[in-house]
């Protein structure tokens, strides 16, 4: 019997993995600055969470979420994303009794049973960032400005700011119109999705992905053109905050965002090198989401950063991302010199020297290339003599050199 993985699921292992590590440590360093901190939520809720909030009409509710009934019948659903969770702690604990704004950052794994292809995954990682409690477009500049200095921190300079603003309750329902009155003639020729959004919901036609649908919604009304004059200002303050720091961006009036919950700011960094799926980072104001979960009225802003795809465009950049070499390596000829070898090890590991053991009897010649390829920095050879003389061979792989060293001394000689 041979396993594999479920489709659309990936492991995460060296040295791909110090990417990741990489990525995370970078985040917590940078958000921290900002004023973040971590909060961790299950992977799993209640699945009217995610209905409520990214809507009944949207694709990850119609067709991508893992959902299934727990023991009890309950409706259990694998997170597809990391904002409703976090919208649902920050009222259940009353975070909102906290000083405002609230920031929060997460990581892990989401779930979305999509069509797997490059950088579309059924499990997924995200680094998201959530702030509450401040309207003002100031944090909406400052949040996008600390996404920039993150990605400039991992190297990436390219990357392409795209915003837009999708207004609010006031100005939603004169764009729902325009929707409504462009799609007549045109409804037969959409899929069946988009038939019935277009009666429920006809934003989400706009980032239905049927060939057909994209075909026929060329030339649809742009919400930034229905924007209520609040909505047109702050986007206005937004852009003007956004060029006094420095951020270049394009206004993308195409970009809806496939979730229900957003208002006014929305926004994507995209690649060029990602193909089709090029945002690797999304997000936006969701001002009504925290009341309508039974909350006190709360706006709020975020984003998430798609790991996988961060991770490959850092790898296409920067190849020199490598599993870390051990500092020294310990071969052995016999049992007593192995046994040393352990004593030697352990008080090299605790002052933070990596230290790799030949084992299995393997030929000094064996070990050499072990150590060799493990790209150790030291070979360490300890055999009947060495123990006898209590005098170490060393050999520094990387320069050639050679000498001894006192077993007793080793400690000072690698520190
Ligand atoms: P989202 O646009 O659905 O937004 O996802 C954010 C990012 O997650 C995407 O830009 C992409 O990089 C990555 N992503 C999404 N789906 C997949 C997938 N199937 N495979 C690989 N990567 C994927 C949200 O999730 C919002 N919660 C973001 C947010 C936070 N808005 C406000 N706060």
């Amino acid at each position: 019997m041979k396993y594999t993985a479920l489709k659309g699921v990936h492991d995460i292992f060296p040295p791909d993995v110090y990417v990741w590590q990489k990525v995370e440590t970078t985040a917590k360093e940078v958000f921290s600055v900002y004023g973040f901190h971590e909060i961790r939520v299950p992977i799993m809720e209640s699945t009217d969470i995610f209905i409520r909030s990214i809507g009944e009409t949207s694709d990850i509710v119609e067709k991508e979420m893992y959902t299934f009934p727990d023991k009890a019948n309950r409706s259990i659903t694998l997170r597809p994303e990391g904002t409703a969770p976090v919208v649902r702690s920050f009222i259940e604990n009353h975070l909102y009794n906290q000083p405002s704004p609230q920031k929060f950052f997460y990581s892990g794994p989401m779930f979305r049973y999509e069509r797997p292809q490059k950088g579309r995954f059924r499990q997924f990682y995200q680094i998201g960032v959530e702030a509450f409690g401040v309207s003002e477009a100031r944090l909406d500049a400052e949040i996008i400005s600390m996404l920039k200095l993150f990605l400039e921190r991992l190297g990436l300079t390219e990357l392409n700011f795209e915003v837009n603003s999708i207004g609010c309750e006031k100005c939603r329902p004169d764009y729902k119109k325009a929707l409504i009155d462009f799609f007549p003639d045109k409804v037969g020729g959409l899929c069946p999705d988009c038939n019935r959004r277009y009666t429920q919901n006809p934003l989400r036609i706009l980032d239905c992905k049927v060939a057909a649908c994209i075909e026929l919604r060329k030339g649809a009304p742009q919400v930034i053109n229905y924007l209520c004059i609040d909505c047109k200002e702050h986007f206005e303050e937004f852009q003007s905050l956004l060029r006094l720091l420095n951020v270049t961006y394009i206004i993308n009036p195409n970009m809806v965002r496939g979730l229900d919950y957003y208002t006014r700011t929305t926004f994507e960094v995209t690649s060029e090198h990602l193909g089709s799926q090029k945002a690797v980072a999304a997000g936006g104001r969701y001002d009504r989401l925290v009341e309508e979960f039974g909350g006190p009225p709360t706006p709020a802003i975020g984003f998430a950063i798609g790991m996988e795809r961060l991770v490959e465009i850092l790898k296409t950049h920067n190849s020199t991302f490598r599993t870390p070499a051990p500092g020294a390596f310990l071969a052995t000829i016999g049992n007593d010199a192995g046994r040393e070898s352990l004593k030697i090890a352990e008080k090299l590991r605790s002052k933070g020297i990596t230290v790799e053991l030949g084992y299995e009897g393997a030929s000094l010649k064996s070990q050499m290339r072990k150590a060799d390829k493990l790209g150790a920095n030291y070979v360490f050879i300890i055999g009947e003599d060495e123990l006898k003389s209590g005098k170490i061979k060393w050999k520094n792989l990387k320069d050639g050199s050679q000498g001894e060293v006192g077993i007793k001394e080793i400690e000072g000689f690698m520190v």
